[in-house]
């Protein structure tokens, strides 16, 4: 030996990088993959347009019409995405959003075309909900006082839900945190003859920042300043998180979400290990948006983070994930 004596080395014989060595290596060994069968494709339609209106914070991301609508869907199918999330922007707002159980509402008329054009090969989910419907952009009726009032609002989940499966949805995804929703929403399927429609239930959803784009997206701003703090979790909270997983699971929601997904890998994992019912996480509007500043700007490559984002959601244990990447990802996988 030459130079100082710093010191023995001893030779490693564990050496974790062996299996690091190549790409073919490296997927070989790895653990967790990303599916095109996992993602679901959020969708906007948008009544009484002629032509696609992009999102300007959701670059990629339009408001469609029905038709280029069923053209985006029948392109997603081809490159084998199984299931889209719609979102619907009515023509006119009302006080209690009558669009969201209309039965001649843009998301029900939508509905109806994509179950035409692809029948039981794409599971076919409406957000259930009705913020994008009503004038004061809350999630409910607005009480006196300015509160959501809970079991009023309830009602009116249980007609949407109802006219959303008249129209063809497989599964109902309601997204406005009342307490009971999920167990009036079964009920008012079951009675209505719809005992196979499925709900996916946002249980853990958390009053984010994060929904920005979401809210250019469908065209919502909450009157007066409001938030949805007096409904959505606080993001502080774990295991009141497992409480309304609970409970949803408890109301028979089939499936259950976490949201977003991002800064709440931990609650990601914790549901994931304590139910027996698939856990979806929501890839959110405001993740995808600062994934696509950063990437403009050149500070990070911007489909590198993108993959690494979903494979983090799926390592956290969420079985599916809704995301504004979906056909983005679908087009690398066919690669
Ligand atoms: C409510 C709903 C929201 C999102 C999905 N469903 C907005 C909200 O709660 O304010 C947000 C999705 C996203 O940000 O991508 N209908």
């Amino acid at each position: 030996m030459t130079g100082p004596e710093i010191g023995r080395i001893d030779t490693p014989t564990a050496r974790p990088r062996r299996l690091r060595r190549s790409a073919a290596m490296r997927d070989l060994v790895s653990e967790v993959h990303v599916r095109v069968d996992d993602l679901i494709a959020p969708l906007f339609v948008r009544e009484g347009i002629d032509e696609p209106v992009p999102i300007e914070s959701l670059p990629g991301v339009v408001q469609h019409t029905l038709e280029s609508l069923r053209s985006e869907v029948s392109e997603l199918v081809d490159l084998g995405v199984k299931s889209v999330i719609l979102f619907g922007i009515p023509a006119e707002k009302d006080e209690v959003g009558s669009q969201a159980y209309h039965p001649d509402g843009i998301v029900q008329q939508a509905l109806a075309a994509l179950l035409a054009d692809h029948g039981d090969r794409l599971v076919l989910m409406a957000d259930l909900c009705v913020d994008e419907y009503t004038s004061h952009g809350h999630c409910g009726i607005v009480d006196a006082r300015g509160d959501v009032d809970n079991d009023a609002t309830l009602e009116l989940y249980a007609k949407a839900a109802v006219a959303q499966a008249t129209a063809g949805a497989h599964v109902v995804a309601p997204s406005g945190m009342m307490d009971g929703q999920v167990a009036v929403i079964r009920a008012a399927l079951d009675d209505a003859g719809f005992p196979d429609v499925a709900i996916l239930a946002y249980s853990a959803k958390y009053a984010s920042a994060l929904y920005g784009p979401f809210r250019d997206a469908v065209d919502v701003s909450i009157a007066d300043g409001g938030d949805r703090k007096g409904y959505q979790q606080d993001h502080r909270n774990v295991r009141e998180a497992i409480r309304e997983i609970d409970l949803d699971v408890a109301e028979g929601a089939d499936m259950v979400m976490v949201k977003p997904a991002l800064a709440y890998l931990d609650v990601i994992r914790d549901v994931a290990q304590h139910v027996d019912v698939p856990v979806a996480a929501y890839h959110v509007s405001g993740e995808y948006a600062m994934i696509h500043a950063a990437g403009e700007r050149g500070w990070i490559d911007a489909d590198a983070v993108a993959f690494e984002h979903l494979t983090s959601i799926k390592r956290a244990g969420a079985n599916i994930i809704l995301t504004y990447f979906t056909r983005w990802f679908a087009e690398q996988a066919q690669r």
